[in-house]
């Protein structure tokens, strides 16, 4: 557990974790596993900072990202999928083509799920899984009361989501219910996993998931199964812990 004094820090740290992995990779090539949302975009500015400054390149990586809206294409302004590519894929040497994500407008999203399980399992797996957590403990959207051994599958989400994300949409109304996410236990198999979380809204979830008995009340605490589990937290998500 790291303890940062802000978001600029954090993201130093989360930074250091995909630096690695991009410079140790095999000839397969980085596995990257990418989140949308607030919490990891000043691990996405360090990035681009470092490949513009310093040379990193993804240019062998691919990535896969966690969940997507059902029923909004790629280039809808709030699909996950357009909000990496404009806060991270444009901006780095990452092929775009190389950039997966669970397509939100499938025909049949159950057979677009387990294919994408699929996906991630041919590409062999993912290397370093970078996550944010709800402020009820949900990673992905994987919402409390999810198996902790789910895979990809479509999900409803949360009034309390719901309201979360309504920010980003003109109203709550206008907000997707349901969502296509990888699955707990999908998320379990990334090689490493690093969480980034900050502010008091997320104070209890990070109290829950470093120090509560692990429970689908809380998705997050499923991450104490794991071994390599690295939690960035600035020091209001912290205030909680003992
Ligand atoms: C995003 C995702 C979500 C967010 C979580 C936190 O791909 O799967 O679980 O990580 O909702 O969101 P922020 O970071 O916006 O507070």
């Amino acid at each position: 557990i790291h303890i940062v004094e802000d978001a600029a820090a954090g993201g130093v740290v989360v930074a250091d974790e995909i630096q690695r992995v991009l410079e140790q990779a095999d000839d397969r090539g980085p596995v990257l596993g990418l989140a949308t949302g607030s919490s990891p975009l000043s691990a996405y500015q360090e990035l681009i900072r470092r490949h513009r400054e310093e040379g990193l390149s993804f240019a062998d990586a691919r990535a896969f990202l966690l969940d997507e809206y059902v029923g909004l294409p790629d280039e809808h302004e709030q699909s996950y999928h357009r909000f990496i590519r404009e806060n991270l894929v444009y901006h780095i040497d990452l092929p775009e083509e190389r950039v997966d994500s669970p397509d939100g407008t499938a025909e049949d999203p159950h057979a677009e799920a387990v294919a994408y399980d699929g996906r991630i399992r041919d590409a062999g797996g993912v290397d370093v899984q970078v996550l944010g957590i709800g402020s009820n403990g949900h990673i992905a959207f994987n919402e409390p009361g999810s198996s902790l051994g789910s895979r990809t599958r479509v999900v409803g989400l949360t009034r309390s989501t719901i309201a979360d994300n309504s920010r980003y949409f003109a109203s709550p109304e206008d907000v997707p219910i349901q969502a296509l996410s990888q699955g707990l236990g999908t998320i379990l198999e990334a090689r490493r996993i690093v969480l980034v979380a900050s502010g008091e809204n997320k104070a209890a979830a990070i109290a829950q998931l470093v120090e509560g008995g692990i429970s689908a009340r809380w998705p997050a605490t499923v991450l104490q199964m794991h071994p390599e589990v690295v939690v960035v937290a600035d020091e209001a998500a912290a205030s909680r812990l003992e």
